[in-house]
């Protein structure tokens, strides 16, 4: 190959907008990954342009965001993560790859592993929550699906991206090695490890250097720790973005960087096509470090047997199929965490007429229940909530729907409610769908206030004081802050943005032929002041043991005092509105003694006995939490070990029993030592475990009694 036509290969273009260039560019071979190019026909066409008109002929690599699902949309990846159901969403994932790759997409940019304890961050929607564990099992979970099925999948955003300051998106973050490898690295190391065939440099300055240069993450890490040879693609500009970053003088400065750093494909930067071959000629980069790029790039391909099959059958696009919709139906269902209830569900549809009526700015918006990220779905395909209610009520003569929206879209600030609560006085039941519509989450939609917008927060006050319960159905890409609704609320269902078939995953829910089993995949906290707030966080010196003095109870004139403080904020104790973990079903569990013993090996077997004592066969999922009560360094109030979901029939018990590596057990220190040769002294960081006494939890949810809380 020629240094240009290597230089081709690393160069990634979006050709949807300025398609022309962009066009005589792939005949020049001068692009190796396409992305956004839509359609099969279109895809094969610009394929043919690079394999057929180019000296080399190698093909291109077609990229798209298939986040959630290609067609048939899945919940956005928060609602996956309350499954705590990785094998479902690994078959979500299998039916999305092939959805995609039957329309010419061979790439996908997901999943997004990003550990975030923050949700004012948006992008917080497009991962699996707070928890290193969980995130893992869902990013390698939907590695195998994707490329089981020929589809590359790139883990992102590499590394630390979630930490934003402000949960302001791109924001910089600052994260201490041991504490990014304790919970931000370990989900792509998994993801890795699962085969992810790329991995997407983050657009983050990561205690002040950008990941796009940032040699430590993309070569010590990746390449010398893990022995990755997946392909490194920056993020859109990331690479130029050195510049506004104020790492780099210029964009030729900013290649210099990128290369040295070994990002390996420029997405949209043009950064690679413009400097690198004068870089070369002086002497500034190697061309020995394009060749690694280059191996690395061809790998992929070869990988997924383009060279061989360049092309995609024009004759057979598979989309919604009734196996798709049925598997999205049934993750929805899972997604969807029951966060109160006095006992207004299951509905009761079956006997006496009950008139339900239908509300909220959510209950039929086809587009907006797909959530972020939804590029290729034809929202027609929708099925909403009310249409599912619709066509229950077709079948049931008890049933009776009433729908009226109330207001129009999430941020509908009309006040008038004067229509809807005429009905409400009509009806037995209200259902209120109310959230954020799918633009308000995702990148760069990072809010400040977690309220319910527009006039959400008013309509509910007004349908509550009709003194009808209200089932108040939440859709939205983040955790908000329904503090007030949730006790004005007779019920409470948390559904995130649910996808194509959110309508009938939660009217089964609703009506009780399916029980409810998401829990919390991430902390909700009560207002916007207490982010972040995650569960594995440290206790502090003074945790918050007594009821605080909150704002109000401080007598005027309050002399300064000195002793007996403890951690908390004047408006609320660190309590969150519900924890890590959270959701309730319509059964109850009881769950018998966690017991423990130490091994031989220095393994833990720890074991409980789960008893379903109500009266519906349900799942649950039970979850392994380890405190250690010392160590080298403070360690957190409860750590998430391992999880099970089971099914148990109504009357029955279950034991479940996890075994416990000390790896398993181990965290990364970090010392000051002195450098051999040199009296000088570095960082080292190393895993270990400390040879202390561990307590073990087997529990519903992370909230430890006693704790801090
Ligand atoms: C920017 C986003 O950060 C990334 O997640 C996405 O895959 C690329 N744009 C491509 O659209």
């Amino acid at each position: 190959m020629t240094l240009e036509e290597k230089i081709g290969q690393m160069n990634q273009l979006d050709p949807s907008w300025d398609a022309e260039p962009k066009e005589a560019l792939i005949r020049q071979g001068k692009v190796g990954s396409i992305f956004n190019v839509v359609g099969v026909k279109q895809i094969n066409r610009l394929q043919r342009m690079a394999v057929e008109e180019t000296r080399l002929g190698i093909p291109l690599v077609v990229a798209r965001d298939v986040i959630h699902g290609y067609r048939t949309i899945y919940p956005i990846p928060l609602g996956q993560g309350a499954t705590w159901n990785p094998e479902l969403v690994e078959q979500a994932a299998q039916l999305t790859a092939k959805e995609a790759l039957s329309d010419g997409i061979r790439w996908a940019f997901s999943p997004m592993v990003d550990v975030a304890h923050d949700p004012r961050w948006g992008r917080v929607a497009e991962g699996y929550g707070e928890e290193p564990i969980l995130t893992s099992a869902f990013g390698a979970a939907t590695v195998k699906g994707y490329q089981s099925q020929g589809m590359a999948a790139c883990v992102k955003h590499f590394a630390g991206y979630s930490a934003s300051e402000g949960g302001r998106d791109y924001n910089t973050t600052w994260i201490p090695e041991t504490q990014l490898r304790d919970i931000y690295l370990p989900p792509f190391k998994a993801a890795v490890d699962a085969g992810a065939m790329s991995v997407m440099c983050s657009f983050n300055a990561l205690n002040g250097l950008p990941s796009s240069a940032n040699h430590h993450l993309n070569v010590d890490i990746l390449r010398d720790e893990w022995h990755s040879d997946a392909l490194l693609v920056s993020d859109w500009g990331s690479g130029s973005d050195l510049v506004p970053h104020g790492l780099c003088a210029d964009k030729k400065e900013a290649a210099e960087r990128c290369i040295n750093a070994r990002m390996e494909m420029d997405m949209q930067g043009n950064i690679y096509t413009d400097y690198l071959a004068e870089l070369i000629a002086e002497g500034k980069v190697k061309e020995s470090q394009i060749d690694d790029c280059v191996r690395s790039i061809l790998r992929l391909k070869y990988r997924l047997g383009l060279f061989d099959n360049p092309y995609v059958d024009e004759d057979k696009v598979i989309a919604y199929t009734p196996e798709a919709l049925e598997l999205a139906t049934r993750v929805a269902e899972e997604s969807a965490i029951l966060l109160k209830n006095n006992g207004v569900l299951p509905l009761n549809v079956k006997h006496s007429t009950l008139n339900v009526l239908i509300t909220g700015p959510l209950a039929h918006q086809k587009k907006e229940q797909l959530g972020t990220w939804v590029f290729d779905a034809q929202p027609e395909h929708s099925v909403t909530p009310l249409e599912a209610f619709q066509s229950l009520n077709a079948q049931r003569s008890t049933l009776n729907v009433i729908y009226e929206p109330g207001l129009t879209y999430s941020r509908d600030k009309n006040t008038d409610f004067s229509k809807v609560i005429a009905k409400a006085k009509q009806a037995d039941v209200i259902l209120y769908f109310c959230g954020e519509e799918a633009i308000l989450s995702g990148e760069a939609r990072c809010r400040a206030d977690l309220n319910l917008p527009g006039a959400q927060r008013e309509l509910m006050k007004a349908l509550a004081a009709t003194g009808k319960p209200v089932v108040m159905v939440v859709m939205a890409g983040r955790p908000l802050t329904i503090g007030a609704e949730v006790e004005q609320a007779a019920a409470v269902l948390y559904a995130f943005h649910g996808g194509t078939m959110a309508g009938p995953a939660l009217c089964n829910i609703i009506t009780g032929k399916t029980v409810p089993s998401g829990k919390t995949p991430i902390t909700f906290p009560k207002m916007v002041g207490q982010v972040p707030l995650y569960y594995n966080r440290l206790n502090t010196g003074r945790p918050s043991y007594d009821p605080p003095m909150l704002i109000d109870s401080i007598p005027i004139g309050c002399p300064q005092f000195s002793i007996g403080q403890s951690s908390y904020w004047l408006e609320t104790p660190t309590e969150p509105l519900f924890p890590f973990g959270f959701g309730l079903s319509y059964t109850t569990f009881e769950y018998g003694p966690t017991t423990y013993e130490k091994q031989a090996s220095g393994a833990y077997e720890v074991t409980c006995t789960i008893k379903n004592t109500g009266s519906y066969d349900a799942y649950e999922t039970a979850q392994l939490y380890s405190r250690q009560q010392s160590g080298s360094v403070a360690r957190p109030i409860c750590e998430l070990k391992g999880f099970k979901k089971v099914f148990i029939p109504a009357g029955d018990s279950c034991t479940v029993t996890f075994t416990l590596t000390p790896e398993q057990l181990g965290y990364w220190h970090e010392s000051w030592e002195p450098v051999r040769g040199s009296d000088i002294k570095a960082h080292r960081y190393y895993f270990a475990t400390d040879n202390v006494p561990f307590t073990f939890r087997i529990a519903p949810h992370s909230l430890p009694a006693g704790i801090g809380f």
